[in-house]
């Protein structure tokens, strides 16, 4: 497992950018694994400006999402189908009908289903990952037993928690949620996890240890043969990690 130490959050974006960029340069018609959450967002940012800006293409890129909220329509403005529309795919030029976000209302069964053909007929250049304040990949919490496939997981109460800053109150965050498994994430031939902010300070010093914990999701990225941490520099320091 490779681990960048940004500067600042801009510097992580950017860094994080030109692993993205590569892989869109060099396979004009590759998949991206994509994830929400507060530590993507520069990223995503700096990537619709180097489309605007510099040419760089998604028109022949495909997409596919970690997880959606259940009981949230795509229309809503914290599901995560709203996220990626307005933090990326309107500000680039890819093909909304190429970007795959699970959907979180219906019938929870019939979605599951066509979330893991998705994924079983997907193969997956990179996937983006963030962590959760309990070590979440996706939303796979932690626990005695993990899951490959795509799944619905009932939140706990942190991420709840965590959460419910983007909510009106913590009743409207949902109970549950739908995310590929660990088994998806891990067949994705490269991981790229982005950790901004210090919530995950305890979940990300079990990361960079030598050990695998079902009880700290991210832990799995270690076992990964080509997985890239970006982390700022005040984080590491918070958690003594000098690389
Ligand atoms: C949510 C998402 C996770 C994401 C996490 C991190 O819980 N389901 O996939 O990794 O947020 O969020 P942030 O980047 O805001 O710390």
């Amino acid at each position: 497992m490779h681990v960048i130490i940004a500067e600042n959050y801009e510097d992580g974006a950017r860094k994080a950018a030109d692993i993205i960029e590569k892989i869109v340069r060099d396979n004009p018609a590759c998949t991206l694994g994509l994830a929400t959450g507060s530590s993507p967002v520069g990223m995503y940012q700096e990537l619709a400006r180097r489309c605007r800006e510099e040419g760089l293409d998604f028109s022949r890129v495909h997409s596919v999402n970690l997880d959606e909220y259940v009981g949230l329509e795509g229309t809503h403005d914290q599901s995560y189908r709203y996220f990626m529309n307005t933090n990326l795919f309107d500000h680039i030029n890819i093909d909304k009908n190429n970007t795959y976000v699970a959907k979180g209302t219906g019938d929870v069964a019939e979605n599951l289903k066509e979330f893991n053909a998705v994924l079983d007929r997907t193969d997956i250049d990179i996937q983006v990952l963030g962590v959760g304040p309990d070590g979440h990949l996706g939303f796979n919490e932690p626990g005695d037993t993990l899951y490959d496939g795509a799944h619905e997981e009932t939140l706990e109460d942190s991420t709840i928690e965590a959460n419910k800053r983007f909510f009106a109150s913590k009743e409207d965050v949902p109970t549950h949620a739908l995310t590929m498994g660990m088994g998806n994430i891990m067949r994705a031939k490269k991981l790229l996890m982005i950790i901004s902010g210090n919530k995950q300070a305890a979940a990300t010093k079990l990361l960079v240890e030598d050990k695998i914990d079902p009880h700290c999701p991210c832990t799995f990225m270690r076992m990964h043969r080509d997985a890239t941490v970006v982390i700022e520099k005040k984080l590491a320091d918070e958690i003594g990690y000098k690389g």
